[in-house]
């Protein structure tokens, strides 16, 4: 599977933060900390409950002072500090686990809790606390700040970047994502289309695993070090 590789795409879901104590967005129950995603990860949910949406966005932001990363997201961050040629991080992931773990070379795709989106002219800025609805812009002073959140049926961030990696690779790694969630999941059909070699590593066989050449079934805190150190020899 390793060997001749220089340019890799790592996309990352919620598996690679449950050992740390983050809940995955489909869990047994089907729940998102007891909430269906729908009615908290869409713009009618902020239409129908702002204060609904905020408070679960701002308990979501509030855990990530109580967890740290684990060894998934460390042995990513020693992949990306040593790997010479190109490499992307794509992560789901809307916590700030990646970068506390040292990575550098990532993208959020689906937005940051950390982060807070003006509805009304698109500014985004850091916001680390509690965000209370209409709370204001600092760049068009209009009560519009919204949890920095790709909702169902919004564009996800960078998606040109991400389209122009995937093209250049030549291995593809899914690790810990349910494969449910388009575009990110349709990201290992243009890896293969242009050549690369695709790897999954999942603690359960995900929705689209029979499109990748080898699937590897673990936790992420086991299976991720491993590649790693095979990566880097
Ligand atoms: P899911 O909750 O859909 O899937 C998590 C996956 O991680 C499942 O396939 C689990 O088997 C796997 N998993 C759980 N624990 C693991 C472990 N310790 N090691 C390895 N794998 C493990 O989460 P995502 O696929 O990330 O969107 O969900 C995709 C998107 O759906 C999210 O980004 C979110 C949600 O709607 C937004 O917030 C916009």
């Amino acid at each position: 599977m390793i060997g001749d590789i220089r340019n890799i795409v790592i996309l990352t879901g919620a598996g690679v933060s449950a050992e740390s104590g983050l809940a995955t967005f489909r869990g047994p129950d089907g729940l998102w900390e007891g909430h269906r995603v729908e009615d908290v990860c869409t713009s009618e949910a902020l239409a129908r409950d702002v204060e609904l949406v905020h408070r679960f966005y701002d308990e979501r932001r509030a855990k990530l002072i109580e967890v740290t990363p684990n060894a998934a997201h460390e042995a990513l961050a020693a992949l990306d500090r040593a790997w010479g040629g190109e490499l992307l991080i794509v992560t789901q992931n809307v916590d700030d686990l990646h970068e506390r773990a040292g990575a550098k070379r990532l993208i959020h795709m689906h937005g940051e809790l950390k982060s807070a989106l003006c509805a009304a002219c698109g500014k985004a800025v850091a916001w680390p606390g509690p965000l209370p609805p209409a709370s204001v812009c600092d760049g068009c002073s209009r009560p519009s700040l919204r949890p920095d959140i790709v909702f169902f049926g919004e564009m996800p961030y960078e998606m040109e970047r991400i389209d122009a990696a995937l093209r250049d690779a030549d291995l593809f790694v899914s690790i810990g994502t349910s494969g449910a969630v388009y575009p990110a999941a349709g990201f290992v059909q243009t890896a293969r289309h242009v050549g690369a070699r695709t790897l999954e590593l999942n603690l359960d066989p995900s929705a689209g695993s029979f499109y990748f050449e080898e699937s590897r079934m673990g936790p992420a805190s086991k299976l991720v070090p491993d590649l790693v150190q095979e990566l880097l020899g």
